[in-house]
């Protein structure tokens, strides 16, 4: 008997030591994402300018020159655009390229009012942003791709890069909807730049350009030398099509106008659009398994994007219960956590068929988070999100370069530390 209460009281011990690690990360990471929140020029999916950053890792905007000629416009009828960071050395034949992410548009309306910003018009983009994460040129940020050619593509038609011109001048307004054609026309353009001889390649993307990465991820790899090594990182784009916590189909309806108003049924996986109705082919459950070209998912459990805007939008809670909580999983209550909980099996059981593809890979935290990728914190810091100890970037490197097969899937909130903690105690 004596020995396990020595071991209780060494998990007690230990426990203590690591509820004080935890306290304080979990506010430097609090911290972060109220100031990441509350800015309201920019957000988690867009790509940002950092003063603070050194020069190095400022690129610059280029506007396409092939999107004319291809009548390739952003919302307003601007030039789409994209920032270009050359490889060098072993990097100089391989090719990152990220989609920007941003939300959509399902409204003649909303699409209006997002043609006056930068996520709808190039007159409103910033002209030059940071790369950081997987677009960090910085062998200790990104130790698998910092040499390669990076290509951020900017974000300015509302519809995942898939929008097709059929669908405008709808109630005479002047709008553009031409997400697919600006795809089009951007990779055209960047392999007329030396990408039509890549060795390597990957097509990334957060939030709606992680969706878009999984549109677009077999175009890209047809599009490529047949010798190259291509694949496809989606982060954050595994949207979910679960009701909200009223019983109400928020994403699938909005995803049926997004579809209809822009016109993507074209553009997305014609098998499955052979099977079902067409916006239900935007959620990726759905064409996942139809996609030919290796797939790497990044998506945390609790994705804050999804939590926020699928599972609990504001009008789902109108006295405003869910509000401390939408932002901070620590200031959820029991029923809310059962909630969250609840989303997050969801999302295993979506995936369920996914663990199954020999080629495919996984990181699926249990951050509050959405866009683990492009930010530097998240994707290799001595302080990001590590499942069986590594990084998003050394298992994304892992998979992407055969080493090992890469399929992580972390605990539920909160009690992974724990279990972890109980583990090397019980050894
Ligand atoms: C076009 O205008 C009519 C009448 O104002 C409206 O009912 C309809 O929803 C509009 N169509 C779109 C796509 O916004
Ligand atoms: C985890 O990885 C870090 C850096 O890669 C290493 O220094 C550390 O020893 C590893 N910890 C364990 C428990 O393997």
């Amino acid at each position: 008997m004596a020995i396990p209460r020595f071991s209780s009281l060494l998990r007690f011990r230990k426990l203590a030591k690591s509820d004080w690690l935890v306290a304080s990360i979990g506010f430097v990471l609090t911290v972060f994402f109220l100031s990441f929140f509350f800015d309201p020029t920019s957000d988690s999916t867009t790509l940002s300018v950092d003063r603070s950053l050194p020069i190095s890792d400022l690129v610059k905007l280029k506007l396409s020159s092939k999107a004319k000629g291809r009548r390739a416009f952003c919302l307003d009828g601007s030039l789409p655009g994209y920032h270009f960071h050359e490889g060098s050395g072993s990097g100089s034949k391989s090719w990152l390229v990220h989609l920007e992410g941003g939300g959509w548009c399902n409204t003649i309306a909303s699409c209006s009012a997002r043609a006056m910003t930068k996520l709808g018009s190039s007159n409103y983009f910033e002209q030059e942003v940071a790369f950081q994460g997987v677009l960090s040129s910085d062998p200790s940020q990104n130790p698998e791709f910092f040499n390669w050619n990076k290509v951020a593509i900017r974000y300015c038609d509302g519809a995942s890069f898939a929008g097709h011109p059929e669908a405008e001048f709808k109630n005479e307004t002047r709008l553009f909807f031409r997400g697919q054609l600006i795809w089009e026309a951007i990779i055209d353009e960047l392999l007329s730049m030396g990408m039509s001889d890549a060795k390597r390649a990957i097509l990334t993307g957060c939030s709606a350009g992680g969706l878009a990465t999984l549109i677009h991820c077999d175009y890209f790899r047809d599009h490529l030398p047949k010798d190259a090594a291509v694949k496809c990182v989606s982060d954050a784009g595994f949207f979910l099509n679960v009701p909200d916590v009223l019983g109400k189909p928020t994403m699938s309806s909005f995803y049926h106008d997004v579809v209809n108003l822009q016109g993507i049924g074209k553009s997305l996986d014609q098998k499955c659009v052979a099977k079902m109705e067409p916006s239900m082919c935007m959620f990726p459950h759905e064409f996942l398994k139809y996609i030919e070209t290796p797939v790497f998912l990044v998506n945390p459990a609790y994705d804050l994007w999804q939590i926020q805007n699928v599972l609990v939008p504001i009008s789902a809670d109108p006295d405003k219960r869910w509000a401390k909580c939408r932002l901070n999983i620590k200031d959820c209550d029991a029923a809310q956590m059962k909630v969250l909980q609840g989303f997050r099996s969801s999302l295993m059981d979506a995936i369920g068929e996914f663990h199954q593809n020999k080629d495919g890979g996984m990181f699926i935290d249990s951050c509050y988070a959405h866009c683990q990728t492009v930010m530097t914190v998240t994707w290799h810091s001595p302080t990001s999100t590590r499942i069986e100890n590594k990084t998003i970037a050394e298992s994304v490197g892992d998979w992407y370069f055969n080493r090992n097969p890469v399929k992580l899937i972390d605990c539920p909130y909160p009690e992974r530390r724990f279990l972890k903690l109980l583990n090397a105690v019980e050894s």
